[in-house]
């Protein structure tokens, strides 16, 4: 179930050792480094007693969690915040700013990497967040069939038909889903990754229940990228952004 973690782990410290080779043999020496991690890695069943949300170190305005809610799990989501821009003339678009349509992501499980370290688990997003999408899903492949795991996706996130956040948390086997509704939201803590010189990323939120079962919070934090573009000059009608983030699910 957690293997996702240690192949992002290793992914991590991979890139940080060969930052300087060109990208399809970066790309190789991660893939080599995780084949060989993979035999270390144990299919835990992890604790997440000592988890606690990264909002009152960096002084975020969300409110805690509700106290009766337990932390159920903790992802890694990876994929795209869409916005649009509207058709008017292009003239005016330099003085719109894109809305929020949506967004898809795909949920790595991060339950076992949080219950080890909340420093690597924090870097997660930054690190999802610079994989190209296409390679993510490659890498998950190899490493679903080289160790019979199928449950590294614990689930899926997308707008559904209504335009309401819904969370798919059936894909690793369990039964909790929710379709939510923006609770509160900050901007994004600007120091969060050392080496941005600004901040893109998307806001932090708390979305509460609207529907569901087992999930009844849900917390987008440590956002990496995502971020609407200031105006729509120079963009489509659909902008597509690409994003990661930790989600952080209590029931
Ligand atoms: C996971 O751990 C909990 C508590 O330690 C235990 O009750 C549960 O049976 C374990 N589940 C699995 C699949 O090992
Ligand atoms: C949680 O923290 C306490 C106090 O530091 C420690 O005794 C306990 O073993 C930790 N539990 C887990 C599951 O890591
Ligand atoms: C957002 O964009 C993705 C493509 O990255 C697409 O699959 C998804 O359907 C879009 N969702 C919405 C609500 O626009
Ligand atoms: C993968 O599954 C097969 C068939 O269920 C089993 O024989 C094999 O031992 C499993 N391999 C691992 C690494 O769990
Ligand atoms: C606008 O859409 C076209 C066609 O899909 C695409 O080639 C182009 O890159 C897009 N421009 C921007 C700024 O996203």
């Amino acid at each position: 179930m957690h293997i996702m973690l240690s192949v992002v782990l290793v992914l991590a410290t991979s890139l940080t050792g060969v930052s300087a080779l060109p990208g399809p043999l970066r790309l190789a020496n991660t893939f080599s480094h995780i084949t060989n991690e993979l035999s270390h890695i144990s299919l835990g069943n992890c604790s997440l007693a000592n988890a606690s949300l990264p909002l009152s170190n960096l002084k975020v305005g969300l409110p805690e969690p509700s106290l009766h809610l337990t932390l159920k799990y903790i992802a890694v989501g990876r994929g795209t915040q869409n916005y649009s821009c509207p058709s008017t003339d292009a003239s005016s678009r330099d003085k719109t700013a894109p809305t929020a349509t949506g967004a898809a992501a795909t949920l790595f499980d991060a339950s076992c990497i949080a219950s080890s370290s909340m420093t690597l688990l924090h870097e997660l997003p930054a690190v999802a967040g610079r994989t190209p999408l296409g390679s993510l899903a490659f890498m998950v492949e190899m490493v679903s069939s080289t160790t019979n795991s199928s449950d590294l996706i614990i689930g899926e996130h997308y707008f559904d038909a209504a335009g309401d956040p819904f969370f798919n948390l059936r894909l690793g086997g369990g039964d909790d889903w929710m379709v939510g509704k923006k609770d509160a939201s900050v901007s994004a803590p600007a120091k969060v990754y050392a080496f941005k010189i600004e901040s893109k990323d998307v806001t932090w939120l708390r979305l509460t229940r609207k529907e569901g079962k087992g999930i009844k919070e849900v917390y987008r934090v440590m956002t990496f990228e995502g971020g609407a573009p200031s105006t729509c000059a120079g963009l489509n009608d659909t902008v597509i952004v690409e994003y990661a983030a930790e989600y952080w699910f209590y029931g």
